[in-house]
């Protein structure tokens, strides 16, 4: 899949050369040639150009939602060179969203000004509902960011916006269609895609500069921040290369193994050039913790196949026994326990009973038939699931344990929705204490 810059320290990044970086490479996206594509479009199956379509659809929608919410982020940069990058970028995403409408109209053949033909992209993107959250939760962290800018609504935006639909789907995507869908004809399109990902790679290096001044002058700030988002957003980060259709990405001989593996080496490499690791963000159903990314994404494969996650395909549950020990799992990774401690997850429905010794940092491990724990979690299957997958706090979670073992569990669920944190917070300390 995309290949991905090696991991160069963010501190390395200076402004100014970002800045000379994008006058030295200012290209055109309306002398693009679309000649041959519009020949090359006649030869494709009805299934190669829909796929097309869609991951076009995906990049241009995101495209003209970055050129929108780049706005906020001036009102929280205090140095002149940061807002003359900043201003670079905003013109480099509205020339990206100008590059696929002349894609949609002249080689597809759509009909309409750009805001038609990006109203179209949107309604074919918006079936992806990852995205759909991506980009919803890119809305409106930037528009806290614009009601109150602070050094943690910065970092949060800039994961959300550099790292992740940056970092994360776009670079992925790029791949996708450069490597792969339109590998050997559409020269225009890979001319245009080339572009854009150094257009990209630069604004990507200007979040991570940004990313990394934050991390030095607001530390605890800029973490908080950045693990808001993360934590947030990680349960979606596999769902985002779902086609409508598997026979999109199949047709091309894409395995969604690779892409799952490329986009999370891609989230940790670019966290490791701020000087973070995965494992130390809050984990959720999906194992972003893992530091092997194809051992992520066979998790994720796991995990839709036992029904723990949901896919545009199948819908999550009913469990079968794999996926309540899997989900088991999950829970006990996404606990961010202040010191070890033995948990114990239990579907009560099922009589299943999984005991984990967790700690700060580490992979939870398995302790089999230890009877002596310090916290104990248990509901009906379905309703763990829905716990985990942070769709809410179900009637049947029951929470027990020791005082210190709660008091070392502040939180269990740190990527759930604010209100399932808080009812979660408000069990914890109505919990029987032993
Ligand atoms: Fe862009
Ligand atoms: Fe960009």
């Amino acid at each position: 899949m995309t290949s991905v810059s090696k991991p160069t320290h963010a501190s390395t990044i200076a402004y100014m050369d970002l800045y000379a970086r994008w006058e030295a490479s200012n290209w055109s996206a309306v002398d693009i040639d679309f000649t041959q594509d519009r020949a090359d479009w006649q030869t494709l199956s009805e299934l190669e150009r829909d796929a097309i379509i869609w991951l076009c659809s995906l990049f241009y929608t995101g495209e003209d939602q970055v050129t929108d919410d780049l706005g906020p982020f001036a009102g929280a940069l205090d140095r002149e060179e940061q807002l003359y990058v900043l201003t670079t970028q905003q013109v480099d995403e509205a020339r990206h969203s100008v590059f696929f409408h002349r894609f949609f109209t002249e080689v597809v053949g759509q009909d309409g000004d750009l805001t038609q033909t990006l109203r179209a992209a949107q309604r074919c993107a918006a079936a992806n509902s990852a995205f759909a959250t991506v980009v919803t939760h890119l809305d409106a962290v930037t528009a806290q960011l614009a009601r109150r800018p602070s050094p943690r609504a910065l970092a949060a935006a800039i994961t959300n916006y550099h790292l992740i639909v940056e970092g994360t789907i776009a670079q992925q995507g790029q791949g996708l269609l450069t490597e792969h869908m339109c590998m050997g004809r559409l020269p225009g399109l890979r001319a245009g895609l080339t572009q854009i990902e150094h257009d990209e790679r630069r604004h990507i290096a200007f979040g991570l500069k940004l990313l990394d001044d934050l991390l030095k002058d607001h530390p605890q700030a800029a973490r908080a921040g950045i693990f808001d988002t993360l934590s947030r957003l990680a349960p979606h980060l596999a769902g985002l290369i779902y086609p409508p259709e598997p026979a999109y990405l199949e047709v091309f001989g894409i395995d969604r193994r690779d892409v799952i593996a490329a986009g999370f080496r891609s989230l940790t490499t670019k966290l490791a050039a701020v000087g973070l690791t995965a494992s130390e963000i809050p984990g959720w159903v999906i194992p972003i913790t893992l530091t092997d990314p194809y051992a992520i994404a066979d998790r994720v494969q796991l995990l839709e196949q036992h029904g723990v996650i949901a896919t545009p395909y199948t819908s999550a549950g009913p469990l079968n026994d794999t996926g309540v020990a899997l989900l088991a799992e999950a829970i006990a990774r996404s606990a961010a326990p202040r010191r070890p401690l033995y948990l114990e997850v239990r579907a009560r429905d099922r009589d299943q009973r999984h005991v984990f010794l967790i700690a700060p940092s580490n992979d939870p491990q398995p302790a089999g038939a230890r009877t002596s724990v310090d916290v104990r979690l248990s509901a009906d299957a379905d309703d763990l699931a829905k716990l985990a997958r942070g769709t809410g706090l179900p009637r049947s979670v029951r929470v027990s344990g020791s005082a210190a073992g709660i008091r070392a569990l502040p939180t269990l669920f740190p990527a759930a929705s604010q209100s399932v944190r808080a009812e979660l917070a408000r069990l914890l300390r109505r919990v029987p204490r032993r």
